[in-house]
């Protein structure tokens, strides 16, 4: 049920989030109805810019950048919705001032409404503003107030603590949205609803069956225009502690009792725990990393890191990143789960892989014919579908295996596929915390990380750049799995 009237106040609206993901996610929820009956959206800027000026610029946006269509007809009904504010962040009076306007919209509505601040702000701002909402008593009622905060959350475990106690100072737990886009993706939702919506499939899902599972996240894109913000960060902190042990959350967690938020997030939080940490010295076993030259990607050339901008020439930070982790429960002991993240790759693709143990006997080893592992094989993206490999008989007169695959395609049953943001705001709209991460989540996902994260900080890598623009990363990556006679799928 949404949560109405609902002013939404968007710190950060002139930013590259806002025009790319969170304007045509409150677009698209727009014209399919599912925006609450009276809404606002305060857009803040430091620009002094009209509301005239901000509503074309985030119309060519929509152009650009929605999944729908815009029509004028929507346009006209949608812009009516939205309002610029000028606001800096750092000051004192326009926290006063922006109280003022909030009121101006409770007046209309006849009452207190709701109110969604959404940070669209780098990480060192979220204590500024959460001080100054608390100050300005601007999230005064713990039932109609929430806070949306994009990762990445801290920069390690020990900052996450202070951010979240920080946060803890004006906000309850419940009112605290910590967003991670790849939980709203379909195919990522799509492991709960096939893990524990059928019953074939969970009683292999264990050490028993399965050999081990990869997780790939693979981008074509490099930096782009991010690359002080990257830096600062590397893939470790970017894509591994946050998006990929989510998916990795997914895929091992226990059935949850119910689908109550406490419940799910429980279960996610379990296997973070369970997630065996790397002893300082073994961080080289257990994780590469690496970093792109120059090269080729999708047919164009493509320059190394640190020829990008923002970017220092003698750069160690990583924008490839590997891990071997296992997990110490009795589901998993001793099945590897291998990460790998990485930007200019060759390709865009993101998938698990379920690889399944081969038979302990076979029935064909006289015939000296290979079988394949059977594997299921959730493409995220760009496909979105899941694959199960297996072994049949080639048709002909003789007795011939080859391997097959079946394919589920959640694209073709449905095209009209929400962007990740649109379900992950309509879940904020009404107050559905289930797909965003506790606060107990993100620091144990920072102490997972922890020790590689130490390791690798302020250590020269003489190899980087170690791998080509438009590979699969560097060749240690490889030799991660191939140790144990796997190979990435
Ligand atoms: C973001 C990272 O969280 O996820 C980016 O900061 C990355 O570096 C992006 O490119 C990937 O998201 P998606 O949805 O394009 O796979």
């Amino acid at each position: 049920k949404i949560l109405q009237p609902t002013t939404i106040i968007i710190f950060g609206s002139t930013g590259d989030l806002a025009k790319r993901k969170l304007f045509p996610a409150f677009y698209n929820l727009y014209i399919s109805g599912r925006m609450p009956k009276g809404f606002n959206i305060l857009a803040l800027g430091r620009a002094d810019n009209s509301d005239e000026y901000f509503k074309n610029y985030i119309k060519e946006n929509l152009e650009q950048f929605s999944r729908k269509k815009i029509s004028s007809e929507d346009w006209a009904g949608f812009q009516a919705h939205i309002t610029y504010f000028q606001h800096q962040l750092d000051e004192e009076n326009s926290y006063k001032d922006l109280y003022e306007k909030l009121e101006k919209f409770d007046k209309v509505y006849g009452k207190r409404g709701n109110r969604l601040f959404y940070l669209s702000i780098g990480p060192n701002f979220v204590s500024t503003i959460s001080n100054h909402i608390k100050n300005a008593s601007l999230a005064s009622d713990p039932e109609k107030d929430r806070i949306i905060i994009e990762k990445p959350f801290g920069h390690d475990k020990e900052s996450a603590i202070e951010l979240n106690n920080l946060l803890a100072e004006t906000f309850e737990e419940e009112q605290i949205y910590r967003i991670d886009h790849y939980l709203g993706k379909e195919t990522v939702q799509n492991i709960l609803a096939f893990r524990f919506g059928n019953s074939i499939f969970e009683p292999l899902w264990d050490c028993k069956h399965i050999e081990s599972v990869q997780i790939t996240v693979a981008e074509e894109v490099g930096v782009e225009t991010r690359g002080s913000f990257y830096e600062e960060t590397g893939a470790l902190r970017d894509m591994i502690q946050n998006h990929l042990l989510q998916i990795l959350c997914m895929v091992a967690m226990e059935p949850p009792a119910s689908l109550e938020s406490g419940e799910i997030r429980d279960r996610k939080v379990d296997v973070l725990k369970s997630i065996r940490r790397i002893s300082s010295d073994k961080v080289d076993h257990y994780a590469v990393r690496g970093q792109y030259g120059k090269g080729t990607v999708n047919g164009a050339k493509a320059k190394g890191y640190r020829q990008e901008e923002g970017i220092a020439p003698d750069s160690n930070t990583e924008t490839f990143v590997a891990v071997k982790f296992y997990l110490d429960n009795d589901r998993w002991q001793d099945v590897p789960f291998y990460v790998r993240t990485g930007k200019k790759m060759k390709e865009k693709h993101s998938y698990i892989t379920i690889q399944f143990k081969p038979l302990p006997t076979s029935t064909f080893s006289e015939t000296s014919q290979q079988l394949s592992a059977n594997r299921l094989i959730i493409n995220i993206q760009p496909l979105m579908d899941i694959r199960l490999q297996f072994m049949a008989k080639q048709p002909g007169l003789s007795l011939v295996l080859k391997p097959v695959e079946m394919i589920f395609d959640n694209f073709a049953c449905q095209e009209d596929t929400p962007e990740a943001y649109e379900t992950l705001l309509l879940d904020a709209l009404m107050g559905d915390l289930t797909l965003f991460m506790r606060s107990d989540q993100v620091e144990e996902a920072w102490d997972v990380v922890k020790t590689i994260q130490d390791t690798w900080e302020g250590r020269k890598d003489s190899s980087f750049p170690d791998y080509e623009a438009g590979s699969w990363g560097p060749e240690e990556s490889f030799a991660l799995v191939e140790r144990q006679g796997h190979s990435w799928v």
